[in-house]
């Protein structure tokens, strides 16, 4: 199989920014998300028909859970992905989700259930 990276600086971003000051990302930066409930950032990925894994890299340097909806072209996958503390923010670590995709164009969204806002969002990789 294949693993295709979408980096999150390239998503569209619903209340967030791309900045740069932690170390460690990919690309040219990472997405700071609004410490807000409702957050999100949204992928457009490329899919065949079938069963595949979301590797979602993050960094969540407090010491409390970051927790999110994941949805699959609006269907929810996960409806509480914990992205507990990594330690730092300039610790990164990857969350997989089983999903599974459709042919051409799939849309994957992960917006912050809690006031805290998601975690620092790297990238989104497509395993299939
Ligand atoms: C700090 C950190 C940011 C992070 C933010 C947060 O400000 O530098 O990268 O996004 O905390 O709590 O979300």
């Amino acid at each position: 199989g294949g693993v295709t990276r979408y980096e999150a600086e390239n998503a569209t971003i619903s209340q967030g920014a791309v900045e740069s000051n932690h170390a460690g990302y990919s690309g040219t930066g990472f997405v700071n998300g609004d410490n807000a409930a409702g957050s999100y950032v949204e992928w457009t990925v490329n899919g065949a028909a079938g069963a595949a894994t979301l590797r979602i890299r993050y960094a969540n340097g407090t010491t409390a859970g970051r927790p999110a909806t994941i949805t699959v072209n609006g269907a929810t996958v996960a409806a509480d992905q914990p992205f507990n503390g990594t330690g730092a923010w300039a610790t990164w670590a990857t969350a997989t989700v089983p999903v599974t995709l459709r042919s051409g164009a799939n849309t994957v969204r992960i917006t912050a259930n809690t006031a805290a806002g998601n975690p620092n969002l790297d990238y989104l990789e497509v395993v299939q």
